[in-house]
């Protein structure tokens, strides 16, 4: 095979990156797409291909025999589903964060994708930003020593933009935001320690979004539109203060990784700004990026005295391209990875370790913040290597 054709299910906000997988004489070309709703049918033509075949039927694009891979950017609750068929229909799956929205749906399409013999990706493009490669990059030189702690800091500013105006708001439809937002960065912690958390105590609340309107009210509609401060006039406008809301809009998670290692990660949907803040701190220095400033700080030290500092900045080179050029990255390596046989960045298990670390602390978060162990992926992977275990 010279050309990858690829068929997208899903065709909302997310389904536009699928651009750069569209390279008619190229290596890629993006050939049908399949949505419920025929609004979004066009509108994906318009964006990625308007030769493109269209669908209301999923289905469709797993008979196709001209379908060569599927990338699944439907809802979080439709992923297993769409995911699993489209592996045992044999084609090849990229599959967007998080990997489903339970553990079992995960293992579910982790055993399909072991069935299949096809090639699955995981969509965790934030493994793909110069920012967090960098931290990789230092942590791997060992010019911090061996982490021991790690804190995250994520201010989700315009959380009713992302989430509370729209399906995510609902626990139904993601279980809850520590696997949506933080799948991410539940991962990038697995990926920059090598190691998987093992367990978790979690605190949080449904403390600002929420509350007593009627689940059909939409912003255009609402008596309350000129003063509300989180009205919106599209193309989200469920009311973010309707009853049906039921996913924390504030978190803190403590979590143990394998090996002692200890992290945090606190996360808040009603913060005025957006900004990830990740502190490693290793043995003999510690790292800490400014997304504001796009630089990696390093202060480590060079003797046996905590006043003995050396302090390096690196500066994060910008790249071309959406998520800071992440996007374009994980799309080509995603065509490497079947053409080419290249190993993904992001194994399928990393995908499934972080939505277990995200229900553990869901369950924990839910029930006072008692400790809660992460549901072990050895349950799964009983009899299987353990290069298959890595992050
Ligand atoms: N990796 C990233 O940076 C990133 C960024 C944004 C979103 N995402 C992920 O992408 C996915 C989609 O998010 P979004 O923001 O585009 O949501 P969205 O609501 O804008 O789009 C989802 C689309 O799926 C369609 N859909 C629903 N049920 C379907 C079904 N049964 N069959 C076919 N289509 C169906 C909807 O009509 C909608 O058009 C989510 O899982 C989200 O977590 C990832």
């Amino acid at each position: 095979m010279e050309q990858l054709r690829i068929g997208v299910i899903g065709l909302g906000w997310r389904a536009g990156f699928t651009k750069y997988w569209h390279q008619p004489g190229g290596r890629s070309v993006v050939v049908a797409g399949a949505d419920i709703r025929a609004d979004r049918l066009e509108k994906f033509r318009e964006r990625v291909n308007p030769e493109a075949y269209v669908t209301l039927d999923y289905r469709e694009l797993l008979e196709r025999s001209d379908i060569d891979a599927i990338v699944v950017t439907s809802p979080d609750h439709c992923h297993a589903e769409h995911a699993v068929a489209a592996l045992q229909a044999g084609k090849h799956v990229y599959c967007e964060k998080p990997l489903s929205i339970t553990v079992d749906g995960c293992d579910r399409i982790l055993e399909a994708w072991r069935e299949s013999g096809k090639q699955f990706m995981i969509g965790f493009n934030m493994r793909y930003m110069n920012m967090y490669r960098t931290m990789k990059e230092i942590i791997d030189s060992g010019d911090i020593g061996e982490v021991k702690a790690v804190w995250v800091r994520h201010f989700v500013g315009l959380g009713s933009d992302y989430y509370y105006h729209s399906w995510h708001g609902s626990s139904r439809n993601t279980t809850s935001l520590l696997l949506q937002k933080a799948s991410h960065d539940i991962d990038i912690i697995h990926w920059l320690t090598g190691r998987y958390a093992a367990k978790v105590s979690a605190f949080g609340g449904v403390d600002y979004f929420g509350g007593d309107k009627p689940n059909d009210l939409t912003c255009p509609a609402c008596a309350e539109k000129e003063t509300c401060p989180e009205a919106k006039t599209g193309p989200l406008v469920q009311c973010a203060f309707r009853e049906e809301v039921d996913v924390e809009d504030n978190s803190m998670v403590l979590m143990e990784l394998e090996g002692g290692i200890k992290a945090s990660y606190m996360q808040c949907q009603f913060t005025p700004d957006y900004e990830r803040n990740y502190t490693i701190i290793g043995t003999r220095g510690r790292i800490e990026n400014n997304e504001r400033e796009q630089k990696v700080y390093l202060k480590s030290r060079i003797s046996h005295t905590w006043r003995d500092l050396s302090d390096r900045v690196y500066d994060i080179k910008q790249a071309e391209g959406s998520h800071n050029g992440a996007d374009p990255k994980i799309c080509d390596d995603f065509v490497a990875m079947i053409l080419d046989g290249k190993e993904p960045v992001a194994p399928p298990l990393a995908g499934r370790m972080s939505v277990a670390v995200g229900c553990a602390a869901t369950e924990s978060m839910r029930a006072g913040g008692m400790v809660v162990p992460v549901k072990p992926a050895e349950l799964w992977m009983s009899g299987s290597s353990a290069p298959l275990l890595r992050t």
